[in-house]
This record gives C-alpha cells, structure tokens and sequence, in this order.
C-alpha cells in the first residue's frame, strides 16, 4: 500500500514550490503535510526512500524534507538520488539523534540542513522559507545570466562583434524549423560547434547527431556509411548495417566538408533531399529518412558549383540557410573575449590560477592575422596557461610567430645579387642604413604613431621602440 498523496496548492499564477515529505513514520508526514500545505506549498509524501526516489524520477520538486533514518533506503540515499535527477534540489534532513557521519556525508551531498527531531513548528516553518528562497533566487541568477549572456555567448559560442550576434539570432530563429543549413567558413571558425548548437536549440536535441567528414573516406566507404549495407553487398559486408541516416533518424546529420563530395555522392545525396527516401548500399526497401541536415565546407561552393565540380540542384539543396562564419581576423573585436573564454577553461582544466592577459600579450593577440581562426586560438591559449608560470599571460608565452606579429604578408625577396661588392663595403652599416629608412618611412606612413608603425613593418612594438630609438627617430 502506497501513500504517496498529493495535496493540492492554493491557486497562484506560477507553481506553488513543491515539497518532498518522505518520513516511514505516519503521523510526522500527515503533521509536516497540513504545515507546510497551510504556507502554501504543493507538498508530495513518501512513506520509504524507494517510493520517495520513484517520485523524485517523475516529478519535479524544489526541496527534500527526508528523514535520515528509515529501513531499507536511508534519507542520504534518497537525498543523492535527488541530486543526481536535479544538482539544485535542496535539501532537510530530519535526525533523531545527531550522527556526525550521516550528517558529514550529507553535507557533502549539498544538503543544506537539519532538524531533529522532535523540532519546533515554526523552526521547520522558516527553515523551509530559507530555503525555497534562496532556490527562487538562485534560478533567477541564472535567468539573469542567461539573458545577460546571451549578448556575448550562446550555448558555447563567443563573440560580440555584429557577425556573431547575427549567427546567435539566426541560430535561434531557425534552430526549431526542419531546414537544412548550409555553413560556411575557413577552417577553425566554429562551423561544428553552430552545428551543435543549432542541433541542442532545436526540437529533436533527445535525438542523435550524427557527424561524417564527407572529405575523408572514399566513395564507397562514404556510400555505406551514409546509407548502410546489406550483407554481401560488396566484399567485407559481412553483415547488415545501418547508415548514419538511420541512426539519425528524427535526429541531425551533419555533413562536413560537403565540397569534397564526389559527383556520384552528389547525385545520391540529391535523392535523399528530395526524396526523402533512400535504401541501403545493395537493399531494396525504401527507408524513410526524417533528418534534419546541417553541412558544412570551407570552399566556396558557388564557385565550385560555377566551376562545375558541385551539382547546382545540390547546392540550392541545401543552401536553403546559408550561415557565413567570417575568420577570426575579420572580428578582431571577438579576440580579447575569445582569449578570457580559453584562458579561463584551461585555467580550470589545468587547476591553475589565472589572473589574466597582460595588455602587451592581448595587443599582439588582437593583432595577429589567426590562419587557424578560433582553433588556433584555442590551442595558443592553452599552451599559455600551460607554460606561464605567473599568474598573468605575458608575450612571452605566447608563440614566437604571435610575438613577432607574423605571418604578415611576405616582403618581396631581393633581387639577386649582381656581384659582391668590392673591399671596403660595409654590410653592417648597409643594413642599418636600409633599416633608418624603413623605420623613418614607416613612422612617416603612420602619422608618427609607433604602434601602427610597427604594425606596417610586421614587428613588435617593443622592437620597433628599439631601432626607433637607436636611430633617434621620434
Ligand atoms: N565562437 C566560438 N566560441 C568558443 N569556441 C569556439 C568558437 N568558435 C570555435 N570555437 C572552438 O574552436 C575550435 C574549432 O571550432 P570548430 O571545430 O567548430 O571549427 P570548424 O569551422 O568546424 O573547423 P574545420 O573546418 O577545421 O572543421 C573548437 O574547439 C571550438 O569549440
Ligand atoms: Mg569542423
């Protein structure tokens, strides 16, 4: 016989807290029941931690009111499941005697308090208060921070220049539509992780995503991967196997690096996208196939399609929401954001403690041209938290290429050389005179603002101060 009751809430605009009474004793139920229902609380009780973990896995509840000792399932058991199902439910442990062990164990689990028993109404009262408002005030920490973030990060993507604020609102818009998305951008722009995000924001996030690198495995081995095979359908189909179609289904298939689809791949593809229908590798029963595709190239397809290496019925296929990814040199604006983001997730990673990037360090990041985009970033920052041994970035661990500001467009390689010089030439003064011009003539160019004289010659500012210096030129 079960006694789990539900008594209901007085009526209010938004859900009354709901509080989980778990007790194997009756009448300490029926007590906290007509209490805390007096305050307005949508109460549930459980007369056994089993019954108690049941409900916990069906219903959502704010706080846990259990007792500690009961046979069978204690109330810390029941207090960690509640926390597996929800990290935020808190928690009151109700103790006859105070056991330190429990009550240690209890603690570490995030239950925030006691009572003993036999305990005073009213404490019990302003307890469970304390409690639901601070739970109401923490979720409303998180709303805050939701919206708040949402300006200069969504889901796991940071940016706050104009093209990224554009991709957040795009992800949104069209992340709950069927369509299939084309995204665009070099390498290391973060076309996966939109298509993650559009795959989490949409209506089929309890569904697969599914990846295939469209570029990596030959046809053939692309063919059965996408659609499946039956056995004996070429040499090693041992067995039947579902594609990724299937495993997809109802779900996402992302198709990266779709330029490098070979034109009979293209062909098959078109299929699938009109049809919506497609058979194993050597079946014959027609599959369904309720996917929603995202792709993605770092090529410009419409150049390849103009070209004639990409299908142009494919390309309007599938480029139904075309998403541009600009490289990372194209918003500088994202690199300090960029660069706080890594250093803080490797800081954590590591167990280091970051206090920051000096702003000589972030002047030569935001200045750096990024061929790699954000996955170079990425790694730059991890490898500075890795070797910086003080609690600030400095240029120093950075790579050499960052501090001298490279790659920068290549100087023209000087014409060979005639002849050598005759006795008396001097290389060194040579040079140096050939390095006061160049630094005059850029000091000249930039308007006598050394940063962006330095910026025109492809070195540090910090070098650039040097030879200024050295050859008086202010
Ligand atoms: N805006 C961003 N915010 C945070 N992290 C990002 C952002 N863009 C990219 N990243 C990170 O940079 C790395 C590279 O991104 P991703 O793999 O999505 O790039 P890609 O465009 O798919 O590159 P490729 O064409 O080489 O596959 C990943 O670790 C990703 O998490
Ligand atoms: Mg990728």
């Amino acid at each position: 016989m079960s006694t789990q009751t539900r008594s209901a809430s007085p009526a209010a605009d938004r859900r009354a807290p709901r509080i989980l009474v778990v007790d194997d004793e009756r009448s300490m139920r029926e007590l906290m029941a007509i209490v805390l229902h007096r305050e307005g609380y949508d109460v549930l009780l459980a007369e056994n931690g089993k019954t108690a973990i049941d409900l916990l896995e069906r219903e959502s509840v704010d706080l846990l009111i259990s007792d500690i000792k009961m046979p069978d399932v204690s109330g810390v058991d029941v207090l960690r499941a509640a926390k597996a199902v929800d990290r935020d439910i808190l928690g009151i442990m109700i103790t006859a005697f105070a056991s330190t062990e429990t009550a240690v164990e209890a603690m570490r689990l995030g239950a925030c308090d006691y009572l003993s028993k036999p305990f005073d109404v009213d404490l019990l009262k302003m307890k469970v208060r304390e409690k639901i408002e601070s739970r109401e005030l923490r979720q409303e920490n998180v709303m805050l921070k939701r919206t708040l973030g949402l300006t200069h990060q969504f889901a796991n993507i940071v940016g706050r220049s104009q093209a990224m604020l554009d991709v957040f609102k795009m992800i949104e818009t069209i992340a709950r539509t069927n369509s299939t998305i084309l995204l665009t951008g070099e390498s290391g722009t973060g076309k996966g992780l939109v298509a993650q995000a559009v795959h989490f924001h949409s209506l089929r996030r309890d569904r697969p995503m599914v990846s295939l690198n469209c570029g990596a495995l030959p046809e053939t081995l692309l063919e059965s991967e996408l659609f499946g095979h039956m056995r004996g359908s070429f040499t090693g189909a041992d067995a039947n196997k579902k594609g990724l179609l299937e495993v997809g289904e109802r779900g996402t298939v992302f198709l990266d690096e779709i330029g490098e689809m070979t034109p009979p791949m293209q062909v098959k593809l078109l299929h699938v996208l009109q049809e919506r229908r497609f058979r194993r590798v050597g079946g014959l029963e027609e599959l369904q196939a309720d996917i929603r595709f995202i792709a993605a190239t770092n090529q410009d397809l419409s150049k390849r399609v103009a070209e004639g290496r990409f299908r142009e019925d494919l390309f309007y296929r599938i480029n139904v929401i075309p998403i541009v990814l600009p490289p990372l040199r194209e918003r500088r604006e994202d690199i300090p954001l960029l660069a706080d983001h890594f250093l803080a997730k490797y800081a954590e990673l590591m167990g280091k403690q970051m206090a920051g990037i000096s702003n000589h360090a972030l002047e030569l990041l935001v200045r750096y041209a990024w061929p790699g985009n954000i996955r170079e970033l990425e790694n730059v920052m991890e490898r500075a938290v890795a070797l910086e041994a003080s609690p600030m970035v400095l240029p120093d661990s950075l790579t050499p290429a960052i501090r001298e500001g490279a790659p920068q467009p290549q100087a023209a390689t000087p014409a060979p050389l005639e002849s050598v010089p005759g006795p008396g030439f001097d290389l060194e003064a040579h040079v140096q005179e050939i390095e006061r011009v160049y630094i005059a003539e850029a000091l000249k160019r930039a308007g006598g603002v050394q940063v962006k004289a330095a910026e025109l010659l492809g070195m540090s500012f910090r070098s650039f101060r040097y030879y200024a210096k050295k050859y008086n030129l202010r």
